[in-house]
């Protein structure tokens, strides 16, 4: 490691043992957050996360570590339904997301990751043979897999675009794979290769004038953008709340507007799916199913879970989705920027087109294997994640709110001394 890595390393480091003497901040406490000319200090903001300074985590894209009120959230409903034995309710969780994205509670169904939201939106929709499906060439596993399933049981053709470099390449892309048996549109928000942002509200325009539905992948859309899913206009959306909402491992939740909601067919139930049902030696049947996207939520939850959901949901809003988006896009400009320094070492995959970037930037080593760079990383205690999907071998960078300049610059550094 070189001396002024090593300094800059040292500050790190002395960062922790700084925190861990500070007192726990309230977010509720205002004037720590809120500069006296009204702008967020973002060190404090800092201050309510208990992620390591022993590393710099670049990696919010897999998965977004919790602040601390979250996480005593969760202990303290730990805590209490264990004393109590009220296991219960999550209605409350449905409520705060619903809030949160702009959508009714009815349209909202709790799940455990986005993956299973997708599940529901993937076998909900009613198709037959030879029905068609676009996607993108860059999918995750979690979508990737249960539309190739859906397409497997009921011989559905699903077609394919490569992602373009700007918004207007890639609307183009997908009219042009349009046609009369064209059923879906499942691509993601924003696809974990590259972070390009796909124009989700024009595209959802040109499926309603079409009537396909669509069924996004929102793993990255909630907790990045200042989300309105009404505007956004879509059918169906799956998200997490684990990334970057910063909230539980293990806790999602997928939208189906109302209008297409009586439309979705719910292929797993259990209690809280019906609206009555007999089963006796005279009668077996289902006398209905809920109304309400509650029917593709069923059975006993992890209750303590999602109050830290609602949790998150209050931490963001104590900052303001606004001013979150605002400051993810500052630190994705700073990174982008650095980056572009470094044209003979590495190739940027992600669009340059500020509208089609948000919270991730993905880079090609051009001498160097990506895999042996991202071992580099390690070694020097910065966690990214490698892509290898569709072949790119690249490493992905997220930054979120906790993330500071200071860390960009070390990585900066970094690649300029080690990178060939
Ligand atoms: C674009 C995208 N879709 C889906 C998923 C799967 O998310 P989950 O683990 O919440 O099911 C991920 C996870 O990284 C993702 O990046």
């Amino acid at each position: 490691m070189d001396t002024s890595r090593r300094v800059f390393f040292n500050k790190l480091t002395i960062g922790i043992a700084a925190s861990t003497i500070i007192p726990r901040i309230n977010l509720q406490s205002e004037e720590q957050i809120f500069l006296k000319n009204g702008e967020i200090n973002w060190d404090e903001v800092r201050k309510n996360f208990p992620l390591s300074k022993e590393r710099i985590y670049f990696n919010n894209g897999t998965f977004g570590p919790s602040p601390n009120s979250v996480i005593e959230k969760m202990k303290n409903q730990i805590d209490e339904i264990n004393a109590t034995g009220d296991y219960g309710s999550t209605s409350s969780t449905i409520n705060s997301v619903a809030h949160f994205i702009n959508a009714e509670e009815s349209e909202i169904a709790l799940t455990h990751n986005t993956t299973e939201g997708i599940n529901i939106m993937a076998f909900g929709v009613k198709m037959k043979a030879d029905d068609e499906i676009i996607m993108c060439s860059h999918e995750h596993v979690g979508n990737a897999m249960p539309w190739l399933n859906r397409a497997k049981r009921d011989h559905l053709k699903i077609r394919v675009f490569d992602p373009g470099n700007t918004r207007e390449e890639n609307i183009s892309a997908i009219k042009s794979l349009i046609n009369s048996k064209t059923r879906v549109i499942a691509i993601p928000h924003i696809p974990c290769t590259t972070g390009i942002v796909f124009p989700i509200a024009e595209i959802a325009e040109i499926a309603r004038e079409k009537n396909i539905i669509t069924a996004i992948d929102g793993a990255h859309g909630v907790g990045t953008f200042n989300l309105d899913i009404r505007s956004l206009g879509v059918d169906m959306y799956a998200s997490c709340c684990h990334k970057w909402l910063l909230g539980p491992a293990g806790t999602g939740f997928v939208f189906i507007n109302n209008a297409i909601l009586p439309d979705i067919e719910a292929i797993h139930v259990g209690a809280y799916s019906d609206s009555g049902w007999k089963l006796d030696t005279k009668e077996q049947e289902i006398l209905g199913f809920n109304p309400t996207a509650h029917r593709f939520f069923y059975g006993t939850q992890g209750k303590a879970h999602f109050s830290g959901v609602d949790a998150a949901i209050d931490f963001h809003q104590n900052i303001g989705s606004q001013e979150i988006e605002d400051r993810i896009r500052f630190l994705n400009n700073y990174l982008y920027q650095g980056l572009q320094q470094f044209p003979k070492k590495l190739d940027i995959l992600t669009p340059k087109e500020s509208v089609s970037r948000l919270a991730m930037v993905s880079f090609k080593p051009k001498n160097t294997d990506y895999k042996e760079f991202g071992h580099i990383l390690n070694e020097e205690k910065i966690r990214v994640r490698q892509v290898p999907e569709s072949g790119l071998n690249a490493i992905r960078i997220s930054t979120h709110i906790y993330n500071s300049t200071e860390e960009i610059d070390y990585l900066l550094k970094v690649i300029e001394d080690r990178l060939k």
